[in-house]
Protein backbone atom coordinates (compact mmCIF):
# COMPACT_ATOMS: atom_id res chain seq x y z
CA UNK A 1 0.00 0.00 0.00
CA UNK A 2 1.10 3.59 -1.18
CA UNK A 3 0.26 6.68 0.85
CA UNK A 4 0.99 8.57 -2.76
CA UNK A 5 -2.26 9.13 -4.53
CA UNK A 6 -1.56 8.73 -8.36
CA UNK A 7 -3.45 10.22 -11.54
CA UNK A 8 -5.65 7.87 -12.72
CA UNK A 9 -4.26 5.16 -10.92
CA UNK A 10 -6.55 3.23 -8.14
CA UNK A 11 -5.53 4.98 -4.78
CA UNK A 12 -3.37 2.90 -2.49
CA UNK A 13 -2.25 0.89 -5.28
CA UNK A 14 1.59 0.94 -5.65
CA UNK A 15 3.45 1.04 -9.00
CA UNK A 16 6.22 -1.34 -9.06
CA UNK A 17 8.00 1.21 -11.86
CA UNK A 18 9.94 3.91 -10.09
CA UNK A 19 11.82 6.13 -12.77
CA UNK A 20 15.51 7.12 -10.84
CA UNK A 21 17.28 9.07 -13.48
CA UNK A 22 17.29 9.69 -17.58
CA UNK A 23 19.51 11.56 -20.24
CA UNK A 24 17.64 11.58 -23.76
CA UNK A 25 15.22 9.03 -24.86
CA UNK A 26 16.23 6.55 -21.80
CA UNK A 27 15.27 6.53 -18.16
CA UNK A 28 16.52 3.95 -15.65
CA UNK A 29 14.71 2.44 -12.89
CA UNK A 30 15.25 1.60 -9.27
CA UNK A 31 16.69 -1.75 -9.93
CA UNK A 32 18.71 0.19 -12.82
CA UNK A 33 17.35 -1.13 -15.87
CA UNK A 34 17.47 1.13 -18.35
CA UNK A 35 14.37 1.70 -20.69
CA UNK A 36 13.46 3.33 -23.99
CA UNK A 37 11.04 5.68 -23.28
CA UNK A 38 8.82 5.84 -26.73
CA UNK A 39 5.98 7.39 -24.83
CA UNK A 40 8.04 10.85 -24.50
CA UNK A 41 7.55 10.87 -20.72
CA UNK A 42 3.39 11.80 -20.88
CA UNK A 43 3.94 12.84 -24.88
CA UNK A 44 5.35 16.04 -23.70
CA UNK A 45 9.61 15.59 -23.34
CA UNK A 46 10.64 16.72 -26.74
CA UNK A 47 14.22 17.26 -26.16
CA UNK A 48 14.43 13.66 -24.02
CA UNK A 49 15.53 14.67 -20.62
CA UNK A 50 18.75 16.00 -19.13
CA UNK A 51 19.04 18.14 -22.45
CA UNK A 52 21.97 20.46 -21.05
CA UNK A 53 21.10 23.46 -22.86
CA UNK A 54 17.76 23.85 -21.63
CA UNK A 55 18.91 23.26 -18.04
CA UNK A 56 21.53 25.84 -18.39
CA UNK A 57 19.25 28.31 -19.70
CA UNK A 58 16.35 27.47 -16.87
CA UNK A 59 19.45 27.69 -14.40
CA UNK A 60 20.16 31.14 -15.43
CA UNK A 61 16.49 31.97 -15.26
CA UNK A 62 16.39 31.24 -11.36
CA UNK A 63 19.69 32.50 -10.67
CA UNK A 64 18.43 35.71 -12.09
CA UNK A 65 14.60 35.85 -11.14
CA UNK A 66 13.23 32.50 -9.47
CA UNK A 67 9.53 34.02 -9.61
CA UNK A 68 7.34 36.83 -10.40
CA UNK A 69 3.63 37.10 -10.68
CA UNK A 70 1.94 37.92 -13.46
CA UNK A 71 -1.31 39.87 -11.66
CA UNK A 72 0.10 43.08 -11.09
CA UNK A 73 3.71 43.07 -13.39
CA UNK A 74 5.23 41.59 -16.07
CA UNK A 75 8.29 39.72 -16.73
CA UNK A 76 10.72 39.61 -19.67
CA UNK A 77 10.63 35.70 -20.28
CA UNK A 78 6.61 36.01 -20.00
CA UNK A 79 6.79 38.66 -22.92
CA UNK A 80 9.96 37.00 -25.34
CA UNK A 81 7.62 33.91 -24.93
CA UNK A 82 4.10 35.66 -25.82
CA UNK A 83 6.10 37.11 -28.86
CA UNK A 84 7.76 33.76 -30.10
CA UNK A 85 4.25 31.81 -29.82
CA UNK A 86 2.94 34.56 -31.62
CA UNK A 87 5.69 34.70 -34.44
CA UNK A 88 5.23 31.28 -34.82
CA UNK A 89 1.79 31.10 -35.60
CA UNK A 90 2.73 33.43 -38.34
CA UNK A 91 0.43 36.55 -37.36
CA UNK A 92 -2.98 33.87 -37.23
CA UNK A 93 -2.47 34.59 -33.58
CA UNK A 94 -2.22 38.00 -31.80
CA UNK A 95 -2.55 37.52 -27.78
CA UNK A 96 -1.51 34.84 -25.18
CA UNK A 97 -2.35 33.59 -21.77
CA UNK A 98 0.13 31.96 -20.13
CA UNK A 99 -0.86 29.39 -17.41
CA UNK A 100 0.86 26.37 -15.95
CA UNK A 101 -0.81 22.91 -17.46
CA UNK A 102 -2.50 21.50 -20.55
CA UNK A 103 -5.66 21.71 -18.39
CA UNK A 104 -5.58 25.42 -17.67
CA UNK A 105 -4.95 26.31 -21.31
CA UNK A 106 -8.18 24.59 -22.41
CA UNK A 107 -9.69 26.20 -19.13
CA UNK A 108 -8.62 29.77 -20.28
CA UNK A 109 -9.42 28.83 -23.89
CA UNK A 110 -12.85 28.26 -23.24
CA UNK A 111 -13.99 30.62 -20.64
CA UNK A 112 -12.47 33.27 -23.00
CA UNK A 113 -14.80 31.80 -25.89
CA UNK A 114 -17.73 32.51 -24.01
CA UNK A 115 -16.44 35.81 -22.64
CA UNK A 116 -15.87 36.12 -26.32
CA UNK A 117 -20.06 36.10 -26.81
CA UNK A 118 -20.57 37.79 -23.22
CA UNK A 119 -18.69 41.48 -24.67
CA UNK A 120 -20.43 41.52 -28.19
CA UNK A 121 -24.07 41.68 -26.18
CA UNK A 122 -24.73 37.54 -26.93
CA UNK A 123 -24.87 36.02 -23.87
CA UNK A 124 -27.00 33.28 -25.23
CA UNK A 125 -24.16 31.65 -27.06
CA UNK A 126 -22.11 29.66 -24.61
CA UNK A 127 -22.59 26.05 -25.40
CA UNK A 128 -19.27 24.05 -25.83
CA UNK A 129 -19.28 21.25 -28.59
CA UNK A 130 -16.37 19.08 -28.28
CA UNK A 131 -16.03 15.27 -29.50
CA UNK A 132 -17.72 12.22 -28.06
CA UNK A 133 -13.94 11.18 -27.27
CA UNK A 134 -11.95 13.89 -26.96
CA UNK A 135 -9.75 14.42 -23.43
CA UNK A 136 -9.67 18.20 -22.25
CA UNK A 137 -7.84 17.85 -19.03
CA UNK A 138 -9.33 17.74 -15.83
CA UNK A 139 -10.27 21.36 -15.01
CA UNK A 140 -13.83 22.03 -14.27
CA UNK A 141 -14.37 22.79 -18.28
CA UNK A 142 -12.01 20.60 -19.63
CA UNK A 143 -13.23 17.26 -17.85
CA UNK A 144 -17.31 18.38 -18.70
CA UNK A 145 -16.04 18.41 -22.34
CA UNK A 146 -14.32 15.13 -22.47
CA UNK A 147 -16.15 12.88 -24.02
CA UNK A 148 -13.74 10.08 -23.42
CA UNK A 149 -14.12 10.81 -19.38
CA UNK A 150 -18.31 10.93 -19.34
CA UNK A 151 -18.51 7.46 -18.51
CA UNK A 152 -16.07 7.24 -15.94
CA UNK A 153 -16.64 10.48 -14.00
CA UNK A 154 -20.28 9.18 -12.53
CA UNK A 155 -19.06 10.15 -9.00
CA UNK A 156 -18.46 14.34 -10.14
CA UNK A 157 -22.34 14.53 -10.85
CA UNK A 158 -23.28 16.45 -12.42
CA UNK A 159 -20.75 18.28 -14.83
CA UNK A 160 -21.00 21.62 -16.00
CA UNK A 161 -23.95 22.44 -17.92
CA UNK A 162 -23.93 23.81 -21.51
CA UNK A 163 -21.75 21.18 -22.73
CA UNK A 164 -22.57 18.87 -25.86
CA UNK A 165 -20.47 16.14 -27.50
CA UNK A 166 -20.86 15.54 -30.96
CA UNK A 167 -19.55 11.74 -32.95
CA UNK A 168 -15.67 12.19 -33.36
CA UNK A 169 -14.49 12.16 -36.48
CA UNK A 170 -13.72 8.55 -36.44
CA UNK A 171 -16.63 8.85 -38.98
CA UNK A 172 -16.19 12.00 -40.52
CA UNK A 173 -19.37 11.82 -42.20
CA UNK A 174 -21.56 10.77 -39.22
CA UNK A 175 -19.43 13.76 -37.19
CA UNK A 176 -20.21 16.68 -40.07
CA UNK A 177 -23.59 15.55 -40.54
CA UNK A 178 -24.17 15.73 -36.70
CA UNK A 179 -22.55 19.24 -36.91
CA UNK A 180 -24.45 20.57 -39.23
CA UNK A 181 -27.67 19.38 -37.88
CA UNK A 182 -26.92 21.53 -34.23
CA UNK A 183 -25.57 24.51 -35.90
CA UNK A 184 -28.65 24.58 -38.04
CA UNK A 185 -31.33 24.71 -35.31
CA UNK A 186 -29.10 25.88 -32.16
CA UNK A 187 -26.29 28.06 -33.20
CA UNK A 188 -27.25 31.10 -31.70
CA UNK A 189 -26.73 29.06 -28.91
CA UNK A 190 -23.49 27.72 -29.44
CA UNK A 191 -19.81 29.64 -28.64
CA UNK A 192 -17.36 27.20 -30.04
CA UNK A 193 -16.77 23.69 -30.79
CA UNK A 194 -13.16 22.77 -29.16
CA UNK A 195 -11.36 19.87 -30.66
CA UNK A 196 -8.07 18.13 -30.76
CA UNK A 197 -6.42 18.04 -34.37
CA UNK A 198 -5.37 14.38 -33.73
CA UNK A 199 -7.15 12.80 -31.32
CA UNK A 200 -4.93 11.59 -28.72
CA UNK A 201 -6.40 9.73 -25.75
CA UNK A 202 -8.73 8.33 -28.26
CA UNK A 203 -6.42 6.35 -30.07
CA UNK A 204 -4.18 8.84 -32.71
CA UNK A 205 -7.84 9.59 -34.87
CA UNK A 206 -6.23 11.10 -37.45
CA UNK A 207 -9.21 13.29 -39.32
CA UNK A 208 -8.72 14.32 -43.30
CA UNK A 209 -7.62 17.84 -44.59
CA UNK A 210 -11.18 17.99 -45.93
CA UNK A 211 -12.95 17.06 -42.95
CA UNK A 212 -10.76 19.95 -41.05
CA UNK A 213 -11.68 22.51 -43.65
CA UNK A 214 -15.18 21.84 -44.04
CA UNK A 215 -15.07 21.97 -39.31
CA UNK A 216 -13.44 25.39 -40.28
CA UNK A 217 -16.02 26.50 -42.99
CA UNK A 218 -18.93 25.47 -40.64
CA UNK A 219 -17.79 27.47 -37.28
CA UNK A 220 -16.97 30.61 -39.91
CA UNK A 221 -20.33 30.30 -41.48
CA UNK A 222 -22.38 30.00 -38.12
CA UNK A 223 -20.36 32.54 -36.33
CA UNK A 224 -19.16 29.85 -33.90
CA UNK A 225 -15.16 30.20 -32.44
CA UNK A 226 -12.92 26.99 -33.16
CA UNK A 227 -10.53 25.73 -30.68
CA UNK A 228 -8.00 24.08 -30.81
CA UNK A 229 -6.39 21.80 -28.27
CA UNK A 230 -3.03 21.61 -29.29
CA UNK A 231 -1.78 20.36 -25.54
CA UNK A 232 -0.18 17.01 -27.41
CA UNK A 233 -0.05 18.13 -31.11
CA UNK A 234 1.48 21.03 -30.76
CA UNK A 235 5.36 22.26 -30.57
CA UNK A 236 6.40 20.14 -33.32
CA UNK A 237 5.39 16.54 -32.35
CA UNK A 238 3.56 16.04 -35.86
CA UNK A 239 6.06 17.49 -37.81
CA UNK A 240 5.34 21.37 -37.63
CA UNK A 241 4.34 23.57 -34.44
CA UNK A 242 0.91 23.65 -34.73
CA UNK A 243 -0.70 20.19 -36.06
CA UNK A 244 -3.64 22.64 -37.80
CA UNK A 245 -1.99 24.40 -40.21
CA UNK A 246 -0.53 21.02 -41.48
CA UNK A 247 -4.59 19.63 -41.57
CA UNK A 248 -5.69 23.17 -43.09
CA UNK A 249 -7.69 23.46 -39.62
CA UNK A 250 -8.44 27.11 -39.06
CA UNK A 251 -8.69 27.90 -35.05
CA UNK A 252 -9.29 30.93 -33.52
CA UNK A 253 -7.67 29.70 -30.28
CA UNK A 254 -4.89 27.18 -29.83
CA UNK A 255 -4.29 25.53 -26.31
CA UNK A 256 -0.39 24.19 -25.68
CA UNK A 257 1.30 22.87 -23.41
CA UNK A 258 3.47 19.17 -22.91
CA UNK A 259 5.85 19.86 -25.49
CA UNK A 260 6.15 23.48 -26.16
CA UNK A 261 8.86 23.19 -23.10
CA UNK A 262 9.47 19.40 -23.00
CA UNK A 263 8.04 18.98 -19.73
CA UNK A 264 10.72 20.38 -17.97
CA UNK A 265 8.50 22.94 -15.73
CA UNK A 266 4.69 22.99 -15.66
CA UNK A 267 3.38 25.56 -18.55
CA UNK A 268 0.31 26.21 -20.80
CA UNK A 269 -0.50 28.52 -23.11
CA UNK A 270 -3.66 30.12 -24.76
CA UNK A 271 -2.94 31.96 -28.29
CA UNK A 272 -5.92 34.37 -29.12
CA UNK A 273 -6.77 35.20 -32.58
CA UNK A 274 -7.52 39.18 -32.75
CA UNK A 275 -11.06 38.51 -33.73
CA UNK A 276 -11.71 37.12 -30.79
CA UNK A 277 -9.90 39.79 -28.13
CA UNK A 278 -11.20 42.87 -30.00
CA UNK A 279 -14.87 42.75 -28.22
CA UNK A 280 -13.46 41.89 -24.94
CA UNK A 281 -10.44 44.95 -25.11
CA UNK A 282 -13.61 46.67 -26.19
CA UNK A 283 -14.77 46.32 -22.96
CA UNK A 284 -12.17 47.63 -21.22
CA UNK A 285 -13.23 44.58 -18.14
CA UNK A 286 -10.55 42.35 -16.01
CA UNK A 287 -10.19 39.23 -16.69
CA UNK A 288 -11.90 37.33 -14.12
CA UNK A 289 -9.42 34.32 -13.83
CA UNK A 290 -5.99 33.64 -12.70
CA UNK A 291 -3.51 31.66 -10.84
CA UNK A 292 -0.57 32.23 -9.25
CA UNK A 293 2.03 30.72 -11.11
CA UNK A 294 1.10 31.69 -14.48
CA UNK A 295 3.60 32.43 -16.56
CA UNK A 296 6.36 31.68 -14.43
CA UNK A 297 9.58 33.08 -15.65
CA UNK A 298 11.47 29.46 -15.39
CA UNK A 299 8.53 27.78 -17.30
CA UNK A 300 8.50 30.81 -19.52
CA UNK A 301 12.71 30.27 -19.71
CA UNK A 302 11.89 26.77 -20.69
CA UNK A 303 9.83 27.59 -23.75
CA UNK A 304 11.46 29.57 -25.23
CA UNK A 305 14.91 27.62 -24.79
CA UNK A 306 13.12 24.58 -26.13
CA UNK A 307 11.54 26.22 -29.02
CA UNK A 308 14.39 27.63 -30.03
CA UNK A 309 16.53 24.39 -29.80
CA UNK A 310 13.45 22.97 -32.10
CA UNK A 311 14.20 25.95 -34.68
CA UNK A 312 18.10 25.49 -34.61
CA UNK A 313 17.94 21.73 -34.82
CA UNK A 314 14.93 21.04 -37.51
CA UNK A 315 13.40 19.09 -35.46
CA UNK A 316 9.57 20.07 -36.80
CA UNK A 317 11.43 18.41 -40.35
CA UNK A 318 13.14 15.69 -38.49
CA UNK A 319 9.57 14.85 -36.61
CA UNK A 320 8.03 14.20 -39.78
CA UNK A 321 10.32 12.05 -41.96
CA UNK A 322 11.59 9.67 -39.07
CA UNK A 323 7.72 9.96 -38.06
CA UNK A 324 7.00 8.57 -42.04
CA UNK A 325 9.98 5.91 -41.71
CA UNK A 326 8.58 4.85 -38.26
CA UNK A 327 5.29 4.06 -39.41
CA UNK A 328 6.05 2.34 -42.65
CA UNK A 329 8.20 0.09 -40.76
CA UNK A 330 5.38 -0.76 -38.34
CA UNK A 331 2.68 -1.49 -41.25
CA UNK A 332 5.12 -2.90 -43.29
CA UNK A 333 6.01 -6.13 -41.39
CA UNK A 334 3.90 -8.89 -43.21
CA UNK A 335 5.13 -11.45 -40.35
CA UNK A 336 2.83 -9.07 -37.49
CA UNK A 337 -0.77 -8.89 -38.95
CA UNK A 338 -2.14 -8.48 -35.47
CA UNK A 339 -1.03 -4.68 -36.47
CA UNK A 340 -4.82 -3.55 -37.99
CA UNK A 341 -3.29 0.21 -38.65
CA UNK A 342 -0.58 2.75 -38.44
CA UNK A 343 -1.76 6.06 -38.28
CA UNK A 344 -0.42 9.40 -37.58
CA UNK A 345 1.67 12.29 -37.89
CA UNK A 346 5.45 13.40 -37.40
CA UNK A 347 6.21 11.42 -34.04
CA UNK A 348 2.17 10.77 -32.71
CA UNK A 349 1.89 7.01 -33.98
CA UNK A 350 -1.08 5.29 -33.09
CA UNK A 351 -0.96 1.34 -33.90
CA UNK A 352 -4.61 -0.25 -34.11
CA UNK A 353 -4.37 -4.16 -32.95
CA UNK A 354 -7.10 -6.53 -34.35
CA UNK A 355 -7.33 -10.14 -33.66
CA UNK A 356 -7.07 -12.56 -36.55
CA UNK A 357 -10.79 -13.68 -35.94
CA UNK A 358 -13.01 -13.04 -39.07
CA UNK A 359 -14.04 -10.29 -38.25
CA UNK A 360 -10.83 -9.22 -36.89
CA UNK A 361 -12.01 -8.22 -33.56
CA UNK A 362 -10.28 -5.45 -31.89
CA UNK A 363 -7.88 -5.55 -28.77
CA UNK A 364 -9.62 -4.54 -25.61
CA UNK A 365 -8.15 -2.15 -23.05
CA UNK A 366 -7.27 -4.45 -20.88
CA UNK A 367 -5.24 -6.67 -23.43
CA UNK A 368 -3.98 -3.32 -25.17
CA UNK A 369 -2.75 -2.77 -21.44
CA UNK A 370 -1.24 -5.82 -21.09
CA UNK A 371 0.67 -5.01 -24.52
CA UNK A 372 2.02 -2.07 -23.08
CA UNK A 373 3.35 -4.10 -20.10
CA UNK A 374 5.02 -6.75 -22.54
CA UNK A 375 7.41 -3.88 -24.45
CA UNK A 376 7.99 -2.44 -20.15
CA UNK A 377 9.04 -5.95 -20.18
CA UNK A 378 11.26 -5.64 -23.10
CA UNK A 379 13.01 -2.52 -22.12
CA UNK A 380 10.33 0.04 -24.12
CA UNK A 381 7.91 2.44 -22.38
CA UNK A 382 5.35 3.03 -24.69
CA UNK A 383 1.20 4.11 -24.00
CA UNK A 384 -2.10 2.14 -24.32
CA UNK A 385 -5.44 3.15 -25.62
CA UNK A 386 -8.70 1.30 -26.24
CA UNK A 387 -7.40 -0.81 -29.05
CA UNK A 388 -3.61 -0.63 -29.25
CA UNK A 389 -0.46 1.34 -28.50
CA UNK A 390 0.72 4.85 -29.14
CA UNK A 391 4.78 6.34 -29.27
CA UNK A 392 5.19 9.88 -28.56
CA UNK A 393 8.88 9.58 -28.48
CA UNK A 394 11.42 12.56 -28.16
CA UNK A 395 11.92 14.44 -31.39
CA UNK A 396 15.55 14.17 -30.19
CA UNK A 397 15.16 10.26 -30.47
CA UNK A 398 18.37 8.68 -32.62
CA UNK A 399 18.25 6.53 -35.72
CA UNK A 400 19.05 3.88 -34.05
CA UNK A 401 17.11 3.99 -30.97
CA UNK A 402 14.11 4.40 -33.74
CA UNK A 403 14.91 1.20 -34.94
CA UNK A 404 15.39 -0.69 -31.49
CA UNK A 405 12.27 0.47 -31.16
CA UNK A 406 10.83 -0.66 -34.02
CA UNK A 407 12.17 -3.92 -33.53
CA UNK A 408 11.08 -4.23 -30.05
CA UNK A 409 7.25 -3.53 -31.03
CA UNK A 410 7.60 -6.11 -34.19
CA UNK A 411 9.25 -8.86 -31.55
CA UNK A 412 6.41 -8.39 -29.33
CA UNK A 413 3.42 -8.42 -31.87
CA UNK A 414 4.83 -11.52 -33.51
CA UNK A 415 4.29 -13.18 -30.65
CA UNK A 416 0.64 -11.93 -30.35
CA UNK A 417 0.17 -13.86 -33.69
C1 LIG B 1 -5.34 17.06 -25.91
C2 LIG B 1 -5.06 17.28 -24.45
N1 LIG B 1 -5.62 18.33 -23.83
C3 LIG B 1 -5.39 18.59 -22.54
C4 LIG B 1 -4.58 17.76 -21.80
C5 LIG B 1 -4.35 18.06 -20.35
O1 LIG B 1 -3.03 18.48 -20.12
P1 LIG B 1 -2.41 18.38 -18.66
O2 LIG B 1 -2.29 16.93 -18.34
O3 LIG B 1 -1.09 19.07 -18.78
O4 LIG B 1 -3.32 19.10 -17.74
C6 LIG B 1 -3.98 16.65 -22.40
C7 LIG B 1 -3.12 15.75 -21.63
O5 LIG B 1 -2.82 14.64 -22.03
C8 LIG B 1 -4.22 16.41 -23.77
O6 LIG B 1 -3.71 15.36 -24.40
Amino acid sequence: VSNLWRPFSVPGVPTLFKTIKGSGACVTDQDGREYLDAAGGLWNVSLGLNNARLIEQMVTQMQNLTFASLFHSSNSPAERLSEKLIALSDGAMQYVYLSTTGSSAVEVALKVARLYYWAKGNSRKKRILSFDSAYHGCSGMGISASGILAAAVTAYEDLLPGFQTIPSPRDEHFSLQTLVAILESEADQVACLIMEPILGSAGVILPSKSYCQEVSRLCAQYDVLLVADEVATGGGRCGSMFASTLLDLSPDIIALSKGINSGYFPLGATLFSSRVVEPINRKNVALQFGSTQDGNPVGCASALATLNFISEHDLERRADELGASIRANLAGNADCPVIKEVRGLGLMIGIELAHLDAGRTAFSAAESAQVRHQCQDAGLLTYHFDSGISLFPALTITDDEAGCMVDILHEIFCTLC
